[in-house]
């Protein structure tokens, strides 16, 4: 049985912690957060505690709070010579304290608060700084998940930096072009199946061969057309960013 400390109450712990409690191998021993309203959704299945000298023994402290909290919470745990990990994509390993043995549990995944389907293909990123160790968080990590890698504090950044364009950004303009819509009085919903076939065909096509849209055709009339459209300085300023730099990964310029 791995007995396993939770620190932090937000999307990720809350991942982790109804991924764990599915699997009879796994025992969540504690989950420490600073705000009890917030460790009401653990307290049926666990214990709980807002005390952060207060841990109870166990084989892996999971250290799931924001990234600016991380120096601060790990420096008050005292985990001296036990292992400790945290969840980001964006902080290097060596930023946990050095008496604790460290290492990196990183789910590849954007969480924030609903449901994801298909759990069991999310890919850890796992680091530690002895082989032991590691072994203990590659096997860990294949308890929920069938896709497992090896990644160094230096890569994982690049990855998450990747994760940023193809998730954030998308997102975001998502975000732009559903307030294009409601500014116009056009339905956003009527994008929606428009969205989920970008999304396909990425699945099987190179995102290079996949691009379509007035400047992948250098359709200049159109760029500036759409231009003339926006008002709105910030959306303008995107437009004409993105679309440089779609010109330019098929050798065409503004
Ligand atoms: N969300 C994602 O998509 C995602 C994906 C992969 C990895 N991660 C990483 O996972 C970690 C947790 O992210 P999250 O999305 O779960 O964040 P979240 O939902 O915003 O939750 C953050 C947690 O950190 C706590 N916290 C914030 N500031 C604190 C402080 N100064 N002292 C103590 N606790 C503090 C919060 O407590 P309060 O409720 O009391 O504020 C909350 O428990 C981060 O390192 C993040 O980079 C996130």
């Amino acid at each position: 049985m791995v007995k396993v400390v939770l620190i932090g109450t937000g999307n990720v712990a809350k991942f982790l912690f109804d991924v764990f409690s599915e699997h009879p191998q796994i025992s969540l021993v504690q989950v420490v957060g600073r705000k009890l309203e917030a460790l009401n959704y653990f307290k049926e299945k666990t214990a709980v505690t807002q005390d952060y000298r207060s841990l109870k023994d166990a084989d892996i402290y999971i250290l799931a709070v924001k990234d600016e909290a991380i120096l601060a919470v790990s420096q008050e745990l005292m985990l001296q010579d036990r292992l400790l990990v945290h969840t980001s994509g964006s902080i290097s390993m060596e930023a946990l304290p050095e008496n604790a043995r460290r290492g990196v549990f990183y789910p590849l995944q954007t969480f924030s608060g609903v449901p994801i389907k298909n759990k069991e293909n999310i890919p850890f990123c796992v680091e530690a700084e002895n082989e032991e160790d590691y072994t203990f968080l590659e096997d860990l990590a294949k308890c929920i998940s069938n896709s497992v890698h090896r990644v160094s504090s230096e890569k994982r950044k690049q990855l998450h930096l990747a994760a940023v364009f193809a998730n954030n950004f998308t997102n975001h303009m998502y975000f732009l072009a559903s307030d294009i819509c409601a500014e116009h009085e056009v339905p956003f919903e009527l994008l929606k199946p428009l969205i989920r076939e970008t999304y396909e065909k990425i699945m099987h096509q190179t995102p290079l061969d996949a691009q379509t849209g007035p400047a992948r055709r250098n359709d200049l009339k159109t760029l500036q057309e759409h231009l003339l459209l926006l008002k709105d300085n910030k959306q303008k300023k995107v437009y004409t960013t993105l679309s440089e730099s779609i010109q330019e990964s098929y050798g065409e310029k503004l």
